[in-house]
C-alpha cells in the first residue's frame, strides 16, 4: 500500500518531506514520481493535474490539502470517491485572526489613518464601537462560527447566513436565498467564508453589495465594508471597484481573488480603501497537514470512518 502526494504547486513538496518524516516505513510518493499506481491507495491533493487521479486504479480516498475542495472540481475526471477536507484548529485560528484583525481594522478606519500618517495629518476620525456594527458572516461552518464566537466577545453585533438554518449563541441566523435581503439589509461588515460551489460562484456582485446596510447603520461607519477570505470565484471584482467608486461599498479586504495571483494590472491594488493579501489568510501548515493525513491513512487502515468527507451533491 502506498500513499500519493500530489499537486502542481511547489507546496505540496513540503508537506511531502514532512509525511516521509514522520512516517519513515510508509510508502510516500510524490507526483510525478508515482512508481507502480496499483499501489497507490490514499492521495493527499493541492490543485491536481486534472486527470491524474483517474489513473490510480486502486485509489480509496482523496484528501484536500485545503478546506476548500474546488480545486479538485476543476478535474472533470475526479474519481468519484469519498473527498476529505482538511479541518484543523490552527487553519481555523489563523482565519480567526484574519476576520478579526480586518474587522477591526474597518471599524477603527485604519486605513484612512495610514494614509493621514504618511501625510503628517493629525486627524481624528469618528469611528463606531464594536457593539453599533452589525457584522454578517456568510458561511457559519467551521471557520465562520469560530470567528462569530470572537467577534461576539469583542461586542459586535454577529448574523449569519447559510444554506440550511444554524443555530449559534448569540448569533442571528438566516438561511438561503429567501433570507439573504433580509441578512444583507441589517449588516454592516460582510465577512464571506463560503465555499466556491454551483450556488455560490459570482454571487458577491452589485446588486448583492447594493443590498448591504439598507436598514440603518451607524453614523460614524462610513458606508458598508466587505472581507472575502473564502474563495475569488465568489466575488466579482469589477463590482465591487464599481460599488467601490459609487460609494455603495467603503472599503474591502480581499484575501482571495478570481485570478491568482492577483494580475499586476488589477485596479485593487493601488485602490486606497482596499486591504490586498495574497491568499494566506489561514495556510495549511506542512507539519499539520502531515498528522491530518497520516492519522486519516491510520482511520481507513483501522476500517473506521473517515472524517470531514465533503457532500459532492453540493459541492462543499
Ligand atoms: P464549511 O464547509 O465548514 O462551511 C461552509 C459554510 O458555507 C457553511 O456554513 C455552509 O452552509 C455555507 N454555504 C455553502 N454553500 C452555501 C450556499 N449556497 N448558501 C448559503 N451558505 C452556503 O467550510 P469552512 O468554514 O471550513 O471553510 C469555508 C471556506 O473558506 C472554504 O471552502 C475555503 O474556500 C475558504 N478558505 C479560505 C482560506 C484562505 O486562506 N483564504 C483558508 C481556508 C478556507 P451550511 O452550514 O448550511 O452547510
Ligand atoms: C484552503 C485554503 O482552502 O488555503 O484551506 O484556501
Amino acid at each position: 500500500m502506498a500513499l500519493l502526494v500530489i499537486g502542481r504547486h511547489e507546496v505540496v513538496d513540503k508537506h511531502y518531506d514532512e509525511i516521509c518524516q514522520r512516517a519513515p516505513r510508509r510508502d510516500v510518493r510524490l507526483w510525478p514520481e508515482t512508481g507502480d499506481r496499483n499501489d497507490i491507495e490514499h492521495a493527499l491533493a493541492w490543485h491536481p493535474e486534472p486527470g491524474e487521479l483517474a489513473k490510480l486504479p486502486n485509489l480509496r480516498t482523496i484528501v484536500s490539502v485545503g478546506a476548500g475542495v474546488d480545486h479538485l472540481f476543476k478535474d472533470p475526471a475526479l474519481p468519484n470517491l469519498p473527498v476529505i477536507r482538511y479541518v484543523d484548529p490552527d487553519l481555523t485560528g489563523r482565519m480567526v485572526e484574519y476576520v478579526t484583525l480586518n474587522v477591526l481594522l474597518h471599524t477603527r478606519r485604519m486605513l484612512e489613518h495610514r494614509d493621514h500618517q504618511a501625510a503628517q495629518n493629525w486627524v481624528d476620525l469618528p469611528a463606531p464601537a464594536a457593539h453599533q456594527v452589525r457584522v454578517g458572516i456568510m458561511g457559519l461552518g467551521v471557520l465562520g462560527s469560530a470567528a462569530a464566537v470572537v467577534l461576539n466577545a469583542l461586542g459586535y453585533n454577529v448574523r449569519g447566513w447559510t444554506r440550511c438554518l444554524r443555530q449559534a449563541e448569540n448569533v442571528l441566523c438566516f438561511a438561503g436565498k429567501e433570507q439573504l435581503g433580509v441578512f444583507l439589509a441589517e449588516t454592516d461588515i460582510l465577512v464571506v467564508l463560503l465555499p466556491d460551489t454551483q450556488d455560490t460562484h459570482g454571487m458577491i456582485n452589485r446588486s448583492l453589495i447594493q443590498q448591504l446596510s439598507l436598514r440603518g447603520r451607524h453614523p460614524r461607519l462610513p458606508g458598508p465594508i466587505l472581507i472575502n477570505a473564502g474563495r475569488g470565484g465568489v466575488q466579482v471584482e469589477a463590482d465591487i471597484l464599481a460599488a467601490l467608486d459609487a460609494d455603495e461599498l467603503y472599503a474591502a479586504s480581499l484575501d482571495v481573488f478570481e485570478t491568482e495571483p492577483l494580475p499586476a494590472t488589477s485596479p485593487l491594488w493601488n485602490h486606497p480603501r482596499v486591504s490586498i493579501t495574497p491568499h494566506n489568510a489561514a495556510v495549511s501548515m506542512s507539519e499539520n497537514i502531515a498528522v491530518y493525513f497520516l492519522r486519516h491513512v491510520e482511520r481507513m487502515e483501522n476500517g473506521e470512518p473517515a472524517e470531514n468527507v465533503i457532500d459532492r451533491s453540493v459541492g462543499y
